[in-house]
């Protein structure tokens, strides 16, 4: 993501204007996984139609599979027609495209295969034009982070020159570590063989277009910030609620639960930009630095603060379907939660006694997810909604997605002769103020890979402190298995005591 980092008068450059970058190849490790088809290529092909790849690229699918290049770029295309933004209909454009696309089988921890990976690069350098620059991108299962880095290392494909020439950058994908002590031993190990400047922590949330304009919203209006605290605010909600159950992840999700695979990362993610403070300037390590910060202010979360859930069967969408236990691949006796709700506290003077709920589950009734930021009252009721009742609170309301946009609420007078208050909704949604369609999460943030720009990825210390925050919750609940397990229905807004959460201090979660 660019912004003008210069603060002076300068005109920013258009983010849909095409940006220099530098001839590379990348490198997709887990190459015939479903990430890659289902969100990489897609995003790459993407990125090719709107001329926003270099002119000299290449990209290398490696995996231990014994694929030609030719059946990799017919398994790529289907993948591409099923999942990408543009449909690559017209032939030429993807043949042109599909001549970048190369096939090399590789068995993750064998050194001598990396002594051939990197012979190979250097002749796909030599045939496209690339001055020795390297994407790796991990789009593997994390135990494989270790080795593949370790033999990247070994092979001498470490190294990063200066920019424009023989750099090498390397991509993660979360989750890094599954707590604080695997997170630091791995991010470790991964600084002793690559600068922390080449590790690109990926969340794709970060590269959401309305989690950007969460940044824009907040230091480009000048009327937020002074109302942005303590003084003004009563509490912030973030939901990401999904409609969808597991799928065939159950191999990984089994492990992890919702607090790992949602809250850990993309949910912290967003609370920090909701809360950090305004940066010296728009570039990675001032933004970098202010969520930190807030984590920092941050006690671990207790369970008193927190709720646990897991989907049983229900209806979605007028459809029966299966609670969790009764998924591909989950034991009957499950305790994984694919429900959490928490609430943290930020102890720093801009938010002390300000809560931050947070709450993300699978099967929920449907896929939305929002940050709500409710105001204090008005210090005195002068009007009445209804005959008996004071009016509601404003509500500031991001949508992140669907209906991507932002809301207001506030109060007006309903027409007629009593004064009565009553509660309008000011709206504005992406879909119509601007015609063009936002790029996914990954095409902004391969690109930014691509153009070395940190600023939308995760810094080690960064997950280390988010861990650190969950550990004591995932210890006493990994200790105490629940008992009231499956504790919400499929296509519900989760369990009761979710809603008890925020009831037992007179609120309610907005969304539903
Ligand atoms: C991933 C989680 O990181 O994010 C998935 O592992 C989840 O479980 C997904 O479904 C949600 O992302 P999105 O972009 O579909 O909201």
């Amino acid at each position: 993501m660019r912004a003008d980092a210069s603060r002076t008068q300068q005109t920013p450059r258009p983010t849909s204007a095409p940006r220099p970058l530098d001839p590379c190849g990348i490198v997709i490790f887990g190459a015939s996984g479903d990430l890659t088809a289902r969100l990489l290529m897609p995003a790459l092909y993407d990125l090719a139609e709107t001329k926003n790849l270099p002119e000299n690229f290449y990209i290398l699918g490696a995996a231990r599979k014994p694929l030609s290049p030719e059946q990799f770029r017919n398994q790529m295309q289907a993948a591409v027609n099923e999942f990408g933004r543009f449909r690559p209909e017209d032939q030429s454009k993807w043949k042109e495209f599909a001549q970048r696309v190369n096939y090399f089988p590789v068995d993750a921890k064998k050194a001598e295969d990396y002594q051939r990976l990197r012979e190979h690069l250097k002749e796909l350098d030599r045939q496209y034009g690339v001055p020795g620059n390297y994407l790796f991108y991990l789009a593997v299962p994390p135990g494989l982070y270790s080795p593949i880095v370790e033999q990247l290392g070994g092979a001498g494909l470490a190294a990063s020159g200066p920019r424009g020439r023989g750099w090498t950058r390397i991509v993660l994908e979360k989750p890094i570590g599954h707590n604080r002590e695997s997170a630091r031993r791995l991010n470790k190990q991964v600084c002793e063989i690559f600068q922390e400047e080449q590790v690109y922590r990926i969340d794709h949330f970060l590269g959401k277009e309305t989690v950007q304009n969460l940044a824009v919203f907040r230091f480009a209006n000048g009327i937020f910030e002074p109302i942005w605290n303590r003084n003004f605010i009563d509490h912030v909600q973030i939901t990401v609620a999904e409609d969808i159950g597991i799928g065939h992840r159950a191999g990984f999700y089994e492990k992890a639960g919702a607090v790992q695979d949602m809250i850990q990362n993309h949910l912290l993610q967003l609370l920090c930009l909701v809360a950090m403070e305004p940066p010296a300037s728009f570039e990675a390590t001032p933004v970098q630095e202010e969520k930190v910060k807030v984590l920092q202010c941050m006690r671990a979360v207790n369970t008193g603060n927190a709720v646990r859930g897991q989907y049983g069967p229900g209806r979605i969408d007028g459809k029966e379907v299966a609670g969790y236990r009764q998924e591909e691949g989950v034991g009957p006796n499950s305790a994984t939660e694919t429900f959490a709700a928490v609430k943290f506290e930020i102890e720093n003077w801009r938010w002390a006694g300000v809560p931050f709920y947070v709450r993300t589950g699978k099967r929920m009734a449907r896929k939305a997810s929002e940050i709500t930021i409710q105001f204090r009252d008005a210090p005195l009721t002068l009007f009445a909604c209804t005959a008996m009742q004071p009016c509601e609170p404003n509500l500031l309301t991001l949508r992140i997605q669907p209906n991507e946009g932002m809301g207001l609420r506030v109060i007006a007078k309903t027409p007629g002769l009593d004064v009565i208050g009553h509660s309008v909704q000011l709206d504005f949604a992406y879909s119509e103020n601007f015609k063009q369609e936002s790029p996914s999460g990954y095409e902004t943030l391969l690109l930014d890979c691509m153009e070395g720009d940190p600023m939308l990825f995760a810094r080690g210390d960064w997950i280390e402190r988010s861990w650190e925050l969950l550990d004591p919750l995932l210890k006493v609940w990994a200790e105490n298995p629940p008992k009231d397990f499956p504790n919400y229905s499929a296509g519900s807004w989760g369990p009761p005591r979710a809603d008890e959460l925020l009831r037992r201090v007179a609120r309610q979660w907005h969304l539903r």
